[in-house]
């Protein structure tokens, strides 16, 4: 397990002065895939509702009532193309649109109702800021309630939650895996206003990773909205979507398994955000997380700072299969990395490789 260090995270990755926005919640991502009709099957089974297929795309969505929460647009390859982010105000829009490369502000994508601005963040990734109506209270079904010892809740009543698709409120993060980290994540804390919840390290002076949350002032945010991790490529890592509760998941890893679905791990909690976790893959192999319960933090909350292990991902859980973080090693990834480290401003061979061995680790020492 990673124990927090006696280390001043501002010496790392310091907060942003004077951020341009601050956005304040995730709104969606977008890929392309070769066949929508079986991203349309797959994300149904997973939990997503409404597709809409309109012309090479199609929208599926949350219970929340915002915008589209996936976008999948038809294409030979199956590739992640970015994230949308919500702005706090239509103002902050205006304010985006004067950073270089800035379009907009736009009719938002697949919600008449939004507007949004383009940009691109350094890894490449096309990231939309988006603002509209504010999202509904979604009408679903009321939490699991539990009796304890101290506090009896039910009684002459059942508890049967029904065995259907997970029910997703919302889009809850993202996390991209890059090759320039610092420059990477100080372009969403700089621009975009986000703040280090967690930041894991390989040494003192050397963060790898971290969790960044939507600074809301007083309004408590999700201990995590974006994830930056350091690799050797620019890569999606993977989406997480917020449920009901923990039956809610294991009611939708039912069904998924009914179906034939591939998993990827879980159930567990997860250690830095606490959230309870059930991973998925995809027919073209990315990651899905449906999760509930995470810690909350107003904007005043120092980040943590802790070693990068594997033993640090969760507080609980089957233990994490050997090819959950590793990567596919190929002739193509293994030219792409030697291509990728030799023209990195940050990225070198004794990280590439430390990074390695953290990834080798055993998460627990009793557990094969
Ligand atoms: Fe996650």
């Amino acid at each position: 397990m990673s124990t927090p260090l006696s280390i001043d995270p501002e010496e790392l990755l310091p907060r942003a002065a004077k951020p341009i926005i601050k956005v304040r919640d995730i709104a969606h991502v977008r890929f392309t895939r070769p066949d929508l009709n079986k991203a349309s099957a797959y994300f149904s089974d997973f939990g997503l509702r409404q597709p809409q297929h309109k012309g090479d795309t199609l929208y599926m969505f949350a219970e929340a009532g915002l915008g589209p929460a996936m976008m999948f647009t038809q294409s030979d390859k199956a590739n992640f193309c970015g994230v949308g982010l919500l702005a706090s105000s239509a103002a902050d829009l205006d304010k985006l649109v004067k950073e270089a490369g800035a379009v907009g502000p736009e009719p938002a994508e697949g919600w008449p109702e939004g507007k949004q601005v383009r940009l691109r963040d350094p890894a490449g990734n096309e990231v939309r800021v988006l603002y509209g109506p504010s999202p509904d209270v979604p009408a679903v079904r009321r939490a699991m309630t539990m009796n304890l010892m101290d506090e009896r809740n039910r009684v002459n009543e059942l508890q049967r939650p029904p065995l259907r698709p997970s029910t997703i409120l919302r889009l809850g993060h993202c996390v991209l895996s890059v090759l320039e980290f610092n420059q990477v994540a100080r372009w969403y804390m700089d621009t975009l206003g986000l703040v280090p919840s967690d930041i894991q390290i390989l040494d003192r002076f050397e963060p790898a990773l971290v969790f960044l949350r939507c600074d809301r002032g007083d309004e408590p945010a999700d201990h995590h909205t974006i994830v930056v991790a350091q690799n050797v490529e620019n890569k999606f890592s993977h989406a997480a979507f917020e449920v009901i509760d923990m039956d809610d998941i294991a009611m939708g890893q039912e069904h998924m398994f009914s179906r034939g679905w591939k998993h990827a791990w879980g159930m567990g909690r997860h250690l830095l955000g606490s959230q309870l976790f059930d991973y998925w893959r995809d027919p073209w192999d990315d990651k899905f997380e449906h999760f509930c319960d995470s810690d909350l933090f107003t904007g005043d909350r120092p980040a943590d700072v802790s070693l990068l292990t594997m033993g640090g991902l969760y507080q609980w859980g089957p233990p994490v299969p050997h090819d959950f973080e590793a990567p596919k090693i190929s002739p193509g990834f293994i030219l792409r990395t030697l291509r990728n480290i030799r023209n990195s401003h940050e990225m070198t061979f004794k990280k590439m490789f430390r990074l390695l061995k953290v990834a080798k680790q055993k998460p627990r020492s009793w557990k094969a």
